[in-house]
């Protein structure tokens, strides 16, 4: 069968560049204290792993003020304290059709408890939400514009620069979703008008599950998601007023931190642009290839046009699942299959019922990779050879 070929990294990057796991290692051994709690040097430790990995996300997303990041344990959680300590009753808020669940449950919540509307904006076949569509969706009461940077489903990649300006004139709160895009595409808060922006630590950052961050702006006063212990202000019955301390309540995982600070490293070392590069070849090459099984089809955006590192798509006729096992079990290829928690996309692109299959490609990615991937595919399901 031949090595793993892991081609899941939208789900989450695999293998982490062994500086990640030495960094952990590190950080488990030498400053395995609990940071903001103790003045003792294996606290003071801890503590300085994660004002440097602030720092370092900073730069990556040009966010003036480090103290505007919060840690979180994913990008779920990031967008829960966004939309949750923004969103109050008699707001409205614009998403798309392209959201995760991640975006869409947590809304669909507050459309419940509190009486939030939602509107959400139907995407053509590319994934890219109508310009005007967006411009005529405000109302009055429109507090929140939510949109990923690229989809999970259909890697397309949503103009957040335009967005952001169009949500800035309206007065409204922008929050972005980087969960398919930190690490390869180029995000700097202030130019894109930014005010949220849930990114993960685990996918393009490079570091290990468990790990990602909220930029907060500070012209933005959110109410926390969580409240408890920060070893800050601590006869205070309120959360602290100071961030991150605000939105960091308990022990912060500072392994798994010290763990994305190397990834970070390694993806400044690389270059998001070199990153996207690679990746958006190895996408052209599989979009090009695949495309000779008969019956496929592949979401998203054609060929030479802009997407992140992921390729979905149907065989009319075969189930996305068996796709899937077929190619753990007989090629020890991982990709995923199914509704990957967007089934609006799915809906926008009329594959609720039959799922779709999934690949995506991450820096570690390799040609060789994609060789087999192809290979396996077209002694699967045959193709008029063109290669
Ligand atoms: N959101 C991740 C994915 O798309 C887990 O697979």
């Amino acid at each position: 069968m031949g090595e793993l070929v892991y081609l899941d990294h939208a789900a989450t990057s695999w293998p982490k560049p062994p500086e990640v796991a030495a960094a952990m290692m590190e950080a488990l051994l030498h400053s395995g204290a609990n940071a903001g709690r103790g003045n003792h040097s294996l606290a003071v430790g801890a503590g300085r792993v994660l004002v440097r990995a602030r720092a370092l996300l900073a730069d990556l997303f040009s966010v003036s003020n480090a103290q505007d990041i919060a840690f979180t344990h994913n990008t779920t959680m990031g967008l829960n304290m966004a939309i949750k300590g923004t969103l109050q009753p008699g707001d409205h808020v614009i998403s798309t059709m392209t959201e995760h669940n991640s975006v869409r449950r947590p809304l669909e919540y507050l459309r419940r408890t509190i009486g939030v509307e939602v509107d959400y904006l139907q995407v053509d076949v590319n994934g890219q939400i109508d310009l005007l569509e967006l411009q005529r969706t405000f109302r009055p009461n429109t507090r929140m514009v939510i949109c990923n940077h690229s989809s999970n489903l259909l890697g397309s990649v949503l103009p957040v620069g335009t967005i952001g300006d169009m949500v800035k004139s309206h007065g409204a709160v922008f929050l972005v979703d980087a969960a398919q895009s930190a690490g390869s595409l180029h995000i700097d808060v202030g130019n894109m008008n930014i005010d949220l922006l849930a990114f993960p630590g685990h996918k393009g950052l490079l570091g290990p599950q468990g790990t990602g961050g909220l930029y907060i702006s500070p012209h933005l006063d959110l109410e926390p998601l969580m409240h408890g212990g920060t070893g800050s202000q601590s006869e205070n019955s309120d959360q602290p007023t100071v961030r991150p301390d605000r939105y960091e309540a308990g022990t912060q995982n500072a392994v798994g931190i010290a763990g994305l600070m190397a990834g970070v490293k390694a993806v400044r070392s690389l270059g998001t642009q070199q990153i996207h590069l690679q990746e958006w070849k190895l996408t052209q090459r599989l979009m090009e290839e695949l495309s000779a099984i008969p019956g496929i089809r592949i979401l998203g955006p054609g060929l030479g046009s802009q997407r992140s590192g992921i390729v979905a798509f149907v065989i009319e006729g075969q189930d996305s699942a068996t796709v899937a096992h077929r190619l753990d079990r007989e090629y020890n290829i991982a990709v995923r299959a199914g509704m990957h928690c967007t089934p609006l996309a799915h809906k926008a692109m009329d594959t609720l019922l039959s799922g779709a299959v999934r690949v995506s490609v991450g820096v570690s990615s390799t040609e060789e990779d994609v060789k087999r991937l192809l290979d396996a595919m077209i002694e699967m399901y045959g193709a008029a050879g063109t290669r």
